[in-house]
C-alpha cells in the first residue's frame, strides 16, 4: 500500500529531512528548508546527477550560470509571453486558483485546447462553488505570469527590472558559443547545469512536489537537426538507467507522451517520467525535443552569430536541442516515499513493533554508517568515538550514544542509514565490530582493521 503524504512529511519534519520554511515566525506559505539529513540527500541526488552525466561520459561538460540573466534572454526564449498559467478569482473571498485544474480536478473536464474565454465559460456554466468560501461569483479567467520580478538597484522601474530564472537552461543557450570556444566539444556534445530555479506557482503543494523555489538539473544536449529521434530515444533510456542507479522502483515509474497542446512553446516532442506519489501519477521529469528554437531565438535577439561550423562537413547550422531535465526535490520526494516501508518486527527485547525502514539506496542514504556504543561506558565511547573519525575520512557517518541501542537502530532504520556498527566489550578483547545490515538486519563480526575496506565493498555492491 502506499504511504500517504502526511506519513512522509511528517517523518522528514521529525527526523530532520525537511522543515517549514520561517517557522518561528509563523511560516511562509509554501516554503520549505532541507534539514540536516534533507541537505545530505539533496547533495547525494546532485552528486549522482553529476556523477552519472557529466563525469562519466565523453561528450559532456557543466556550467554554473547565474540566477539573474538579461531581461532579453527571457524574451527571446518565450518565457516573457509565453510561460503563464490560466488563473481565477473568487470576488467573494479573494481566493486564487489555477483555473485549468479546478476545471479538471472540480469539475473533471479536459483542459486541452480550451481558450481563457472557453474556460471562463465552463466555469459559470457549471456554477463552481470556490473551494474556500462557497460562493460562485468568479473573475473571467486571465493569463499570470510565474516569473518571479526584482529590482537591480534602488530604482523600481521598467529599465531595471529582472527576473528570477524560472529554468537554468537558458544560461546554457546565452553561454553556448563561449563553451565552444573554451572547450574542446564537438556535435554531439551536452552541456549540464545544476541549480536554483523559480516560478510564482499559484497552487504550489503536496508537501515539496511543486515549489515556489527549487533546484533543477538540466542537460542541453547539441545535436545535428536529422539526428534528433536516435538522440531523443538514447536520453529516454539514459534517464530511466539514472532513476534505476538512484534505487527508484521501476514498477512506479511510466513515461507519458505530451499531446500537441500540451506541448512547450518549444518543444516539438516531450515525453515526461511520471512517478506514482501518493498523490497519483505525476511529472518526475522529462525530456524534450527543443529543436533549434532557443539558439535560434537568442541570435535573433542578441545579433550574435550561434552557428556551429561542422568541419569533416565544412558546414555551418544552428544546432539542435534535445533537453532532460529533472528537479532535485521532486526526485528526492519520489525517492522518500519509494523509500518507506513498514513491516512487523521484533525488538531486541523480544517485543513486536512496527519497524519503519527507509530502504534509501547506499548513494542516496544521508548516512552511509552510524557507530553505536552497546552502552554509554567511557572505554565503549572512546573506542567507539576513533571507529567513527577513522570512518568519516571515507564516508558519511553518524555517530549516537543516547538512549538504548534498540531505539537507536530504530532511528538509524528510520533515517535509512544502510549499516550500524556496534562496538561492545568484545570489541575491546578482539578488536572486531558488529555490522547490522538495514535490510537484512543481518548481523556480523569484521575486525576494525578491515572495517573501511568491508563497508565501501558492501556500500558500492
Ligand atoms: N527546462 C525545461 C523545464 O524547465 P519543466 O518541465 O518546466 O521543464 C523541469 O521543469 C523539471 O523541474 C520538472 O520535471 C520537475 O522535476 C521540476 N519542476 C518544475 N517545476 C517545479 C516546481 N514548481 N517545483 C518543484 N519542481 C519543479
Amino acid at each position: 500500500a502506499t504511504v500517504s503524504l502526511d506519513t512522509i512529511a511528517s517523518l522528514a519534519k521529525r527526523r530532520g529531512f525537511v522543515f517549514p520554511g520561517s517557522e518561528i515566525y509563523g511560516g511562509l506559505a509554501n516554503t520549505w528548508d532541507f534539514g540536516p539529513l534533507g541537505a545530505e540527500v539533496k547533495r547525494n541526488i546532485k552528486n549522482a546527477w553529476w556523477e552519472f552525466f557529466i563525469q562519466r561520459r565523453d561528450d559532456m561538460v557543466g556550467l554554473d550560470g547565474g540566477i539573474l540573466l538579461h531581461p532579453r534572454v527571457w524574451e527571446a526564449s518565450g518565457h516573457v509571453e509565453e510561460f503563464h498559467d490560466p488563473l481565477v478569482d473568487c470576488r467573494n473571498c479573494k481566493s486564487r486558483f489555477r483555473a485549468d485544474t479546478l476545471l479538471e480536478e472540480r469539475l473533471k473536464i479536459s483542459v486541452e485546447g480550451l481558450s481563457l474565454e472557453d474556460m471562463s465559460r465552463a466555469i459559470q456554466e457549471h456554477q463552481l462553488a470556490c473551494p474556500v468560501c462557497g460562493r460562485r461569483d468568479w473573475t473571467p479567467v486571465r493569463q499570470f505570469n510565474l516569473m518571479f520580478r526584482t529590482f537591480i538597484g534602488p530604482v523600481e522601474e521598467q529599465s531595471t527590472r529582472v527576473y528570477l530564472r524560472p529554468e537554468t537552461a537558458q544560461a546554457i543557450f546565452v553561454d553556448f558559443k563561449q563553451v565552444l570556444q573554451t572547450s574542446r566539444v564537438k556535435i554531439p556534445f551536452g552541456v549540464g547545469q545544476i541549480g536554483k530555479a523559480f516560478r510564482n506557482e499559484i497552487t504550489p503543494g503536496n508537501f515539496i512536489f511543486r515549489l515556489l523555489e527549487f533546484e533543477q538539473m538540466e542537460i542541453e544536449y547539441f545535436i545535428r537537426p536529422e539526428s534528433w529521434p536516435e538522440t531523443f530515444e538514447h536520453w529516454l533510456a539514459e534517464m530511466a538507467s539514472f532513476l534505476n542507479w538512484i534505487g527508484l522502483g521501476a514498477d512506479r515509474i511510466r513515461m507519458r507522451e505530451h499531446g500537441p497542446e500540451e506541448l512547450s512553446h518549444y518543444s516539438r516532442r516531450t515525453v515526461d517520467f511520471e512517478y506514482s506519489f501518493p498523490f497519483g501519477w505525476k511529472e518526475l521529469c522529462g525530456l524534450a525535443y527543443r529543436t533549434d528554437y532557443d539558439l535560434r531565438r537568442h541570435q535573433e535577439f542578441s545579433g550574435e552569430d550561434l552557428t556551429y561550423f561542422d568541419q569533416e562537413r565544412n558546414e555551418r547550422f544552428i544546432p539542435h536541442v534535445v533537453e532532460p531535465t529533472m528537479g532535485v526535490e521532486r526526485l528526492f520526494l519520489a525517492l522518500l516515499v519509494d523509500a518507506y516501508h513498514e513491516e512487523p518486527a521484533v525488538d531486541v527485547n523480544g517485543k513486536p513493533y512496527t519497524r519503519v525502514v527507509l530502504r534509501f539506496h547506499p548513494r542516496i542514504a544521508p548516512y552511509k554508517a552510524a557507530v553505536l556504543p552497546l552502552m554509554r561506558k567511557p572505554e565503549l565511547v572512546e573506542r567507539a568515538r576513533d571507529v567513527a573519525a577513522m570512518l568519516r575520512q571515507h564516508f558519511m557517518v553518524d555517530y549516537d550514544e543516547t538512549q538504548s541501542i534498540g531505539r537507536r537502530y530504530r532511528r538509524q532504520d528510520e533515517i535509512g542509514t544502510p549499516y550500524c556498527i556496534t562496538i561492545d566489550y568484545e570489541t575491546l578483547e578482539d578488536r572486531a565490530v558488529t555490522i547490522r545490515d538495514r535490510d537484512t538486519m543481518e548481523q556480523v563480526r569484521v575486525p576494525i582493521s578491515r572495517l573501511v575496506e568491508e563497508l565501501g565493498q558492501r556500500l558500492a555492491a
